[in-house]
C-alpha cells in the first residue's frame, strides 16, 4: 500500500490554492481541509454577532460558541462549510467576508483556536490542507510543502469570474484592492505571518492552468510518498 503523507499548500490570496488542493486530494484519495474557510466562518460569526474583537474576553467567549464542520462530497468535489449546524459555504465566499477576514485572522486567540483545530483534524496522514501558515506553523513536518504565488492582476481576473459565476458582479479594481490588502495584512502580521517555508516548492500559477498546477503537485506527492516508503523500510 502506498505511504500516505501530509501536503501543505500555502500562498497568497486567490492563487488557486483550494482548487489545486481539492483536485490533488481527490486524485490521491486524501482528506482536504480548507483552513481559510475556518477563518472566514469565524469572521462571519463575529460580524453577525457584533463581537467586539478588540476585547480578548469577548473573543474567547465567541470562540467557545463556534462549532465548525465540513461536509465533503467526492462526487461533486464540493466542500461545504457549516457554522453551528448551518451551511454557510456561499455566505463565507462573499466580498464583505473577504474584506474583514484578514483583520479577524490576525487575532492571536483566533489563530490559536484554529491551529489547534487544524492539527486535530489533520492528525491522520493522507491530508491536503491549504492556507497561509500550514507549512510553517500547523504542519512544520509536512512531507510536502507547496508555496503558491501569481500575478495579482491574473488572480483578480480569476476571482472576478468565480464571483460572477455565483451572481456577484464586482469591479476588477475592488478585487485587486482586496487581494493586495489581504496579502499585506497576511504577510506583515505579528502572529505566524504568511511566508514560504524554506523547504517549500515554489509554484507560480500566473501562466499555467489548473491541470498543470495540479499535475505539478501530484507528481511531487507521488515521488515524496515513494521516497518516504523506501526510507521507512
Ligand atoms: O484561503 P482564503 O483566501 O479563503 O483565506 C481567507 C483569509 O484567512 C486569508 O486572507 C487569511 C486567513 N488565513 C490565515 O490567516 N491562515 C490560514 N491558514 C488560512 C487563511
Amino acid at each position: 500500500m502506498e505511504h500516505k503523507i501530509v501536503i501543505a499548500i500555502d500562498g497568497y490570496s486567490g492563487c488557486g490554492k483550494s482548487t489545486t488542493a481539492k483536485i490533488v486530494a481527490k486524485t490521491l484519495g486524501y482528506l482536504y481541509i480548507d483552513s481559510g474557510a475556518m477563518y472566514r466562518t469565524v469572521t462571519l460569526y463575529f460580524l453577525e454577532n457584533e463581537v467586539d474583537y478588540t476585547q480578548t474576553q469577548e473573543v474567547l467567549k465567541a470562540l467557545s460558541h463556534i462549532n465548525i464542520h465540513f461536509d465533503y462530497n467526492p462526487d461533486t468535489n464540493k466542500n461545504d462549510t457549516y457554522l453551528n449546524g448551518k451551511n454557510v459555504e456561499s455566505e463565507i465566499r462573499k466580498m464583505y467576508i473577504s474584506d474583514n477576514v484578514s483583520t479577524i485572522s490576525k487575532i492571536p486567540e483566533v489563530r490559536k483556536a484554529m491551529v489547534k483545530f487544524q492539527k486535530n483534524i489533520g492528525a491522520q496522514k493522507g491530508v491536503v490542507m491549504d492556507g497561509r501558515d500550514i507549512g510553517t506553523q500547523v504542519f512544520p513536518d509536512a512531507e510536502l510543502k507547496i508555496f503558491m504565488t501569481a500575478d495579482v492582476f491574473v488572480r483578480a481576473q480569476r476571482r472576478q469570474m468565480e464571483l460572477l459565476a455565483k451572481g456577484e458582479e464586482t469591479p476588477l479594481q475592488d478585487i485587486i484592492d482586496n487581494l493586495q490588502k489581504r496579502d499585506h495584512i497576511d504577510t506583515t502580521r505579528a502572529e505566524s505571518p504568511l511566508r514560504k517555508a524554506d523547504d517549500a516548492f515554489l509554484l507560480d500559477s500566473t501562466y499555467i492552468d489548473i491541470e498543470e498546477q495540479t499535475n505539478f503537485v501530484i507528481k511531487l506527492a507521488k515521488e515524496v510518498a515513494k521516497s518516504v516508503m523506501v526510507n521507512d523500510k
